[in-house]
C-alpha cells in the first residue's frame, strides 16, 4: 500500500509513521522547508492550499489512500485568522478531496471533537455538533466537504492529542507541562475542562486499521482516561517525577483573552473499539510509553 499523509511533521503523523505495521511506502506532505528528524516518511513540501500543484502530485504519484491532516490546527491561531484558517482548512480539504475522488484514493479526513459544545458528553459519532468557535465550525465544514467531494473515505475525530511532537513542530499539553516542569516554571492548568486524552501512536494504530479494513462514516478517538488539564498535569509531574507543587490549580475565567473551550468533549469509544479492534489507553500507559521512548524506562 503506498499511502500519502498531509501534515507529515505535525503530532499524528508522527504517531502514524511510528506505528506502520509492515513495508507500506508513506508520503508525507508538509509547508515549511525543513526536513523532520526520524521521520520513516518520504517527505515532500506542498501546500495543499494550492489546487494545482495537489494535482500534480497525485498525477506524479499514485496513492492507494490518503490520510488529510494538514492545516492550522492551532484553535486561537483561527480564532484570530479566521479566514486564515478557511483557506488553509478548508481550501486544503477540498483540493485533497477532489484529487481523491479524480485519482481513485480512500480518503481518512482528520476532524476534530471541537465539533461539540461540550455540554452533553460524552460524545459519540452521531451526537449532534454545535461548535464554539471558528475552528470548531471551519473543521465541521471540512467534515461536510470531504465527505462530498471525496470518492470512498472515512472521517476521524481525535480529542486532544498527546505524544513526543517533532522538535520543529508545536508542543501538546504533556510536552508543554514537561518542558515548564523540567525549567522548573510554574504552570496554571484549568480544573473545568475534560477531556480523554489520546496518545499519538493510539491514533495512529487507529488510522492504519481504518486503512486496512476502509469502512465509511465517523470515528471517535480518545484514549479510556477522562481528566481536567489540572489533572493531566498532577499525572505529567508523577510519571516524570517533577515537582507537582509547580502546578497552579485555576478555572477558566483565569484565560479571558483565548477562543471559548468546550467544557467538557469526552467521547465515547465504542466504535473505535467494536469496529476497529482498537483499545483505548490509560494515561499511565501512554505517559509511560513516552517516558520508555525517553530511554529513563517505566
Ligand atoms: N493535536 C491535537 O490535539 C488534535 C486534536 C484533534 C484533532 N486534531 C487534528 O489533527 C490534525 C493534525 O494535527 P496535529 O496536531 O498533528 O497538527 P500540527 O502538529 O499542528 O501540524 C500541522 C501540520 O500541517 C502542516 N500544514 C499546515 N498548513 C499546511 C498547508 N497549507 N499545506 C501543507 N501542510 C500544511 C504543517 O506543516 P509545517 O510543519 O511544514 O508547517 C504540519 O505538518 C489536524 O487536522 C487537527 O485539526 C489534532
Amino acid at each position: 500500500m503506498k499511502v500519502l499523509i498531509t501534515g507529515s511533521t505535525g503530532l499524528l503523523a508522527k504517531g502514524f509513521e511510528e506505528t506502520a505495521p509492515g513495508p507500506q511506502e508513506i508520503v508525507g506532505v508538509h509547508l515549511r522547508s525543513y526536513q523532520a528528524q526520524d521521520s520513516r516518511a518520504r517527505h515532500r513540501t506542498l501546500d495543499v492550499r494550492d489546487g494545482a500543484a495537489v494535482e500534480r502530485l497525485f498525477s506524479e504519484e499514485r496513492f492507494d489512500a490518503v490520510v488529510h491532516a494538514a492545516g492550522i490546527a492551532s484553535v486561537d491561531q483561527v480564532e484570530k485568522h479566521p479566514e486564515e484558517g478557511r483557506r488553509s482548512n478548508l481550501g486544503g480539504t477540498l483540493n485533497v478531496a477532489r484529487a481523491c475522488r479524480e485519482h481513485g484514493a480512500y480518503l481518512v479526513y482528520v476532524s476534530t471533537n471541537a465539533v461539540f459544545d461540550g455540554t452533553r458528553p460524552p460524545y459519540a459519532e452521531d451526537s449532534p455538533t454545535s461548535p464554539l468557535h471558528h475552528y470548531g465550525r471551519i473543521k465541521l465544514e471540512c467534515e461536510q466537504a470531504a465527505a462530498r467531494e471525496a470518492g470512498p473515505h472515512a472521517i476521524v475525530r481525535p480529542i486532544l492529542m498527546y505524544g513526543w511532537n517533532h522538535s520543529v513542530n508545536r508542543p501538546n499539553p504533556v510536552t508543554w507541562i514537561y518542558e515548564k516542569l523540567l525549567h522548573g516554571d510554574e504552570v496554571q492548568l484549568v480544573d473545568d475542562v475534560f477531556e480523554n486524552p489520546l496518545h499519538n501512536h493510539q491514533c495512529g494504530r487507529a488510522l492504519w486499521r481504518i486503512l486496512e479494513r476502509r469502512p465509511s462514516g465517523l470515528f471517535h478517538l480518545a484514549g479510556a482516561d477522562r481528566v481536567s488539564r489540572w489533572e493531566l498535569g498532577l499525572k505529567v509531574a508523577e510519571t516524570f517525577g517533577l515537582d507537582a507543587a509547580l502546578l497552579q490549580r485555576v478555572d477558566s475565567s483565569r484565560f479571558p483573552g483565548i477562543a471559548p473551550r468546550p467544557k467538557d468533549t469526552t467521547f465515547s469509544t465504542w466504535r473505535m473499539q467494536e469496529e476497529l479492534g482498537v483499545a483505548p489507553m490509560t494515561l499511565a500507559e501512554g505517559l509511560g510509553q513516552m517516558k520508555a521512548a525517553m530511554g529513563i524506562g517505566v
